[in-house]
Parts: structure tokens; sequence; C-alpha cells
């Protein structure tokens, strides 16, 4: 969603600020702006609706050498994308770039009859609150920024800065994520770490309900209450590599094919292969906890839903005596769903910053359940909130659509289950084929893709005229559809929804005609034969199905067919995932779509 970035220091700020919104750029955005401060205090704002290459048009006759600035890249809440609705915000001498939603923006607004508004924005109107109590430069802007934020409702994260002082930045956070870049004789800011790569590695995550005033030597924080915050300084471990295409067209195909990789990280250390189990430090649960739990809450959104739906049917094959609720994250907030006193709680999410999820969190907390974060990005949120967690460790994902978080949050919350499991003293010869596939699941991965690819390429073009796709699949590979068809809505715009097989004939099936395209998810097992009978069905009706299966001498006369390695059996689903990636890459590419920055979408979804 939207980004913040800031430089106080000795370099021209304008360059900071231009290559720290390209790194965001990834979040999503309609429109995006600048605005520096000489040393005289003279204010150049530059503000363009679309991309930031726009920004750069406007760069080109505006140049200047300003050591200090705020920047934003805006996706649109309150008000289009527009020049005038694109941040930074003016008020009297001060400028402000806000992250997160004014909530009583038009209750304040009432009262700001001063201030002659040029936008529909709240951002807008917190800057002019900001600036009544500034009350031009009678009082220090960091005092204006916490009477502001203390009349204010909702989530910000918030950068400020007045043409009084060109030498500071005031910055506040409650809700959405700002990080401090500790540089020498510079410092930087900004809602993502992956900006300030290259340029430091020491940070301070900012806390909800701090405030910091920032120049190029030093970080003042204090809560909003004014008290002291001494502040912790991390190393952000993101390399440069990580946030380049590294040869690749797209960032998506980049994370679809480094999985082999991004998952050996999720598994290093945490299986002994010679004993065959599963150990997980960050949950911080004794075993004694571990034998107690009876069930598990798991909640995300979207692909982290459909990852926690995924490992809630794993978990319950190899643990019987535990029942698994995977939930949404945006309805469950407002449920007031009981849980049961002997439950533990997996919060998912790759970017740790769901605003859903994060309230899940809290509400769920407020219950006394212990919280386990299944969350990727270090030093979020969400992972700095849980009671305990495993970190997914796939390093940065850039592309707005979530791939290889998925099969490593998959995994990760089944080696979770296995932990359980095995103190509950689960036989092991229930739990070792589980086990053993995990460790052969990077290779695997690796030989799905290498020869699966080229097919995928061909057969998505045939179908890339189509605009409507059903995606089937029974058990486990059930999710694995439903995130197939998120995958493939996202990015290609192809509507394209999923079913469990057994449920055709109980409506979706009036849909099947030569406007459709059916995938087929038909793993080997007890349900194949069942699924092969719905797929009948499909065909009967003149079904365009691509199947994917794990079945050599898979016979049926489908449209086409990638047939997978069938030496994974239990997690066969996640690598006709990895297919499902592939289909809705190519069909996007073949389109000639945006295949990084689908239309209306945001990387991380800081707002409700
Ligand atoms: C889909 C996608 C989204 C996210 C969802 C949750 O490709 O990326 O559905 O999975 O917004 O995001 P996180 O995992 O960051 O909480």
């Amino acid at each position: 969603m939207c980004g913040i970035v800031g430089y106080v220091g000795k370099n021209a700020a304008q360059d900071f600020l231009i290559s720290g919104l390209k790194r965001l750029e990834y979040r999503g955005y309609d429109s995006a702006g600048i605005v520096t401060l000489s040393e005289n205090g003279d204010a150049t704002l530059l503000r363009a609706k679309g991309k930031i290459a726009n920004l750069e048009d406007k760069l080109s006759n505006n140049k200047r050498n300003d050591k200090i600035g705020i920047g934003h890249t805006r996706w649109a809440t309150h008000g289009e994308p527009s020049e005038a609705n694109a941040h930074p915000h003016q008020a009297g001498k001060i400028f402000l770039v806000h992250n997160g939603i004014i909530e009583n923006y038009k209750e304040l607004k009432e009262h700001l009859t001063e201030h002659e508004f040029k936008s529909q924005t709240d951002t807008e109107v917190l800057a002019a609150l900001v600036n009544s109590f500034y009350k031009d430069g009678k009082y220090p802007l960091v005092n204006a920024v916490v009477q502001a934020l203390k009349l204010t409702k909702g989530t910000y994260g918030i950068a400020v800065v007045t043409t009084d002082n060109p030498n500071e930045i005031v910055v506040a956070r409650s809700g959405s994520p700002l990080v401090i870049g500790v540089g020498h004789g510079e410092t930087m800011l900004a809602s993502d770490a992956a900006a300030l790569v290259g340029h430091t590695k020491q940070a301070i995550y900012l806390n909800d309900g701090e405030v910091a005033v920032i120049t190029r030597d030093n970080v003042v924080i204090k809560t909003l209450n004014a008290e002291p915050v001494s502040a912790k300084v991390e190393e952000i471990e993101t390399n440069l590599a990580a946030i380049q295409k590294g040869g690749y067209e797209h960032f998506l195909l980049k994370e679809i094919m480094e999985q082999p990789e991004s998952l050996a990280e999720t598994l290093r250390g945490r299986i002994n292969e010679k004993e065959g189990t599963v150990r997980l430090g960050g949950p911080g649960l004794s075993q004694e906890q571990l034998r107690k739990v009876k069930h598990l809450v798991i909640v995300g959104c979207g692909t982290a839903y459909h990852a926690g739906l995924m490992a809630g049917y794993y978990i319950e094959q190899f643990t019987p005596e535990i029942t698994v609720e995977s939930v949404i994250a945006s309805e469950y907030r407002y449920k007031n769903a009981y849980i049961p006193k002997d439950s533990v709680a997996l919060i998912v999410s790759q970017s740790g910053e769901t605003a859903d999820t994060l309230a899940c969190l809290r509400e769920i907390k407020k219950q006394g359940i212990p919280t386990i974060g299944i969350v990727n990005a270090i030093g979020s949120t969400i992972a700095r909130e849980v009671d305990g967690g495993t970190y997914v460790h796939v390093g940065p994902e850039i592309s707005v659509a979530s791939t290889k978080a998925f099969t490593s949050q998959v995994v990760a919350m089944v080696m979770f289950g296995l932990t359980i499991a095995q103190a509950k003293g689960a036989r092991s010869g229930i739990l070792k084929p589980y086990i053993d596939e995990l460790i052969k699941l990077p290779a695997a991965i690796r030989e799905t893709l290498d020869e699966a690819s080229e097919a995928v390429r061909k057969i998505a073009q045939k179908y890339a005229s189509l605009e409507h796709a059903i995606y089937l699949g029974r058990d486990t590979a059930y999710p694995a559809a439903m995130e197939g068809a998120l995958k493939l809505k996202e990015i290609s715009y192809v509507d394209a929804n999923a079913y469990a097989f057994g449920e055709l004939k109980h409506g979706p099936l009036a849909l099947v005609d030569e406007r459709f395209f059916e995938v087929a998810l038909l793993p080997k097992g007890e349900l194949f034969d069942k699924a092969i009978s719905n797929l009948q069905e499909v065909l009967a009706r003149g079904g365009q199905v691509i199947a994917i299966t794990n079945v050599r001498d898979f016979e049926m006369p489908v449209r086409d067919v990638i047939v997978i390695k069938d030496t994974i059996k239990h997690f066969a689903p996640l690598l006709m995932n990895l297919v499902m990636q592939l289909i809705a890459y190519y069909v996007t590419v073949a389109k000639g779509y945006d295949v990084d920055q689908p239309r209306n979408l945001a990387k991380s979804v800081t707002v409700e």
C-alpha cells in the first residue's frame, strides 16, 4: 500500500527519495510526490498522478541540492488518484505524508475552518490539524504533531517537516510501519526497510504510540505521553540482490523460480533428519503446553488464508485429536468468536502488517490464547506482537502476488503441527512419511519447475483469450485450487473461482461452456477416482480442461495435461500449485498486463 520515505543528511535528498520510492513501487500506488527544503527553508513540492516516472519528468526541471525531504507513494482511499490528492500535503509551513486512514477526519475537518482544503484526502485534514497547533512556529513541530495525533482516530505512519526548520523530520506511527535508517551523517526513513537497503544496515523500528525527531546525526524517540524511549538499533538482513530482478523479466517469475531455495531456508535447522523429528525454537511453547493443545485457529487474508486452510487439512490428517479452524481475518475480527482455552492461534502474514490480521491477533491475545506468528517480514508489527513465532525466511517478496510465501507458510504450519503431534506422542510411523517428504520437497520443487515451465508457457497462450476459469480440487488440493484461482484472477483479471469437486453438481456445473476453461487438480490418492468421476461431468458438458496430475499414465480426454513427478505424495498439491503459479504468470504475460503490479492491488494491506 502507500509508501513513505524521508531523508536528512549530507547528500541530495531528492536522489534518495526517488530511489526509495522506486523500491516501494511494488507495494502498489497510483500517485507519488516529494518535498525537499533548502537551507533557507524554501520548499520544492513535486507531485504526479500515476507512475514514479511521471514524477521524475517533473523533477528534471526542478533539480535541487536540498539535504532534507520526505516522499510518498499513494494508494487511493479517500479521493481519486490525482495530483491534488497526492502527498505531501501542505498546510501553512508544514508538509506531511501519511500512510493509514484517519477515521474521524470529517469531524476534525469541521473545526479547521481557517485552512483552505485543496484535496479530498484525510491526510490534508491531519496536516491542517498539525498546523493549527503549530501556530506559525510558536510551538515546536513535534509538540504540534503530538497534540494533533491525540485527537486523531485511526491508523497512521506519518512524516512531517516545516520550512521553519530544514534540519528535522518528525515521524510517528500507530498501526502503520515506519523504520528509521541510521547512517553516517545522514538519517533515513521508510515505511519498508527495502527502501533503506544499500544505504545502511542499521535500523530503528518505531513502535505504535511513538513519535521521533530525526536529524542528520540523531534520533530522539518519545511516546505520545512524552515518556522517553531508548532506541533499539537492529540489523537489516535484506541484501540488494534479494530486491532486484536478477535477470528475470518479472519479480513474479523470479519468486516462483526461487522456491527451491526459499523453502530450503524455511526448513533449515528445523528438521532432524537422523531422528526424523521437527524442532521449532520460535513458538516458545513447552512440551507440556504443546501436549495440551486441542484446537488450532489459523488466521490470515488472501493467500495466507489459503495457506492456513491447506495446512489445516494436513495437521488434521496426522494429528486427529486436534481440530483446526482456518479463518479469514477480516471476518473473524468482528465475529466475537469464543476460542476454547486449550487453543493456540497461528497468525499468518507475509508482510506482518496486514491490518485485519493484526486486529485479530490483538483480539485473540485479549482472550489469553497463545499466539504464534507465521510471518516473513522480519521485525514487522505482527512478528513483534505475537507471543512466539516461526519466520518463514523466504526473503523479500516484491511482486504483489504472493507465491514463495504461500509454499513456505504451508510448510511452516505443517512443521508446527508436527511438533504438536510429536509432543502428543504420535507414532513415528504416522509422522515420518510427512517429514521425509518435507526433506525432499525443495528438490521436487526444482524438478517440477524445470519440467513444467515450458509446457505451461505454451498451454497458457492457448487459454489467454478466455475470460473465465474454474479451478477444481478435493481435500488438500481444494485449498490449492483456491490459491490457483486467486493467483490467476489477481494478475490476469480472468474471472477465476475455485470449487471443491464434490460441489460441482450443487451449482457451478451450470457455468461450464465455451467461455470457460477448467483447471483440475488430480493428485493420486484415495479421492482420485471420485475426482475423476466429477471431472467426467465437466468433460461431458464440453469443458475445456487443463489437468494437473501426478498419475503417469493419465488417460482422460482432457484438452491439456501437465504431469508432474509422483515422488511426493502428501504434498503433491504444493507442487501442483507451482504449475498454477506458472499458468497465472504466462496467461498474464500473454495478455500483456503488468505482472508485478496488478491494477487496484497493494502488496501490504495496512488499512481495513
Ligand atoms: C495474493 C496476495 C494477498 C495476500 C494478503 C495477505 O497473492 O498476495 O492475498 O496474501 O493480502 O497478505 P499478508 O500475507 O502480507 O498478510
